[in-house]
């Protein structure tokens, strides 16, 4: 056992977020007796006598031995993920996807079969089909979808890998139904909750296996670091350690800082962006010059009432489709003046996309306008501004086109 093994604050379901955000995982007295985590800068570490290195190796003592087997400053970032998601324990990667990626090379292997929904990630799809190369079949089924999930199932099926919210139309799978069809088929069930963040909602409360975050986004929250997370009972998230033990998929304490710095003002931000993106999705959706929304706070959403259920808030992206051409979408986004435009999202600054530009570029019209990528599509990421000055700036965007 590693010391990045033990959490030394096991998550106390009692504390708020923000209180486990700013004290999990954290030891009261640090180096220098400061109040804020120290950065371990290290690449290995001391062991008094040879007697000490074989009962840490037995299990009989806590140590730290080499960086990519765990470090002191990314177990306290661990330790804080595993309270926020109410999970036994957590690990830490260099970005979401190698935390998705280590995640099924540990839990899978050739001849075994994974279901995955459609509109997951790009590039977490991309890389089931890789899977192949590996003897591992993937298939891909539509959101919400049960008789399609119920006949992708095989007897080799060990995966359900689903995204709740959804990029970027927002759909939210109902873990109420998801969870125990998973369990009547044994299949394990992984939830990429990076949308959501622990704030909005916990699918491990529903029974979940794993759920995965792109750290990248709202958890670190500044747009300034890469890092990916999953959580889940200590027996899988220790046999997926073993895996980013061999294949060096863990992160660097640096970046590890950043996060739980971070990590600290989540709810903070949450309320806001939750908060902002409910009233532009409003404001959109009363617009003549817009023609669609999607966000699970509006009424309109097709899964409105399960987000209604199963979430706290409704999130910080909200999609809409500009009524018009491509041209005169690519007018409106370009004329925005507050966010930039950038890919990524859930970081402080806002950002928008136009997605048949940016993510979906190498698909064909037709396969981008079959998964309901159209010409008029734009995704909207809030950051903290002020909800006024970002409502006044697409206001005098729609007015010019
Ligand atoms: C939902 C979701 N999961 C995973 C990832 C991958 O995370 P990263 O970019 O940190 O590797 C992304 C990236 O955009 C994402 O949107």
């Amino acid at each position: 056992m590693s010391a990045s093994d033990e959490n030394p604050a096991a998550p106390d379901q009692h504390l708020g977020d923000s209180t486990q955000a700013v004290h999990a995982g954290q030891e009261r007295l640090k180096f220098g007796k400061s109040v804020t985590e120290p950065i371990a800068q290290t690449a290995t570490y001391v062991f008094d006598s040879l007697n000490e290195f074989e009962e840490y190796k037995q299990g009989k003592r806590s140590h730290f031995e080499y960086g990519r087997y765990g470090n002191p400053t990314v177990s306290t970032a661990e330790s804080k993920l595993a309270a926020l998601d109410h999970a036994e324990s957590a690990l830490l990667f260099s970005s979401g996807m190698s935390a998705i990626t280590t995640v099924l090379f540990a839990m899978l292997r050739s001849g075994q079969h994974i279901i995955i929904m459609e509109d997951c990630y790009r590039r977490t799809v991309q890389f089931c089909d890789l899977l192949g190369k590996f003897g591992i079949e993937s298939t891909r089924v539509p959101p919400s979808d049960l008789a399609a999930l119920e006949k992708a199932v095989r007897p080799e099926t060990r995966v359900l890998l689903a995204e709740s919210p959804t990029n970027p139309h927002l759909h939210v799978a109902d873990l109420e139904k998801l969870v125990p069809f998973a369990r009547e088929h044994r299949l394990r069930v992984l939830i990429d909750s990076t949308f959501a963040t622990p704030v909005n909602q916990c699918p491990l409360d529903y029974g979940v296996d794993l759920v995965f975050h792109s750290c990248t986004k709202y958890l670190g929250g500044h747009n300034d670091l890469m890092a990916g997370s999953v959580c889940g009972r200590a027996g899988i998230i220790s046999a997926v350690k073993e895996f980013r033990d061999v294949i060096g998929t863990n992160t660097d304490p640096n970046t590890a800082w950043l996060l739980i710095r971070g990590l600290k003002t989540l709810a903070l931000r949450m309320a806001q962006q939750n908060a902002t993106t409910q009233t532009i999705a409003e404001y959109v959706e009363a617009h003549p010059k817009v023609s669609r929304v999607f966000y699970p706070g509006l009424e309109s959403h097709p899964d409105h009432e399960v987000a209604r259920a199963q979430m706290n808030g409704y999130g910080g992206v909200v999609s809409f489709e500009i009524e018009g051409d491509l041209a005169r979408t690519r007018q409106f986004v370009e004329s925005l003046k507050i966010p930039y435009l950038a890919p990524s999202l859930g970081g402080v600054e806002t950002l928008v996309s136009h997605p048949a530009t940016v993510s979906y570029s190498d698909l064909s019209r037709e396969d981008r306008l079959e998964i309901g990528i159209t010409d008029q599509l734009v995704r909207y990421s809030v950051g903290i501004e002020d909800c006024a000055d970002l409502i006044a700036d697409i206001e005098q965007s729609l007015a010019g086109i």
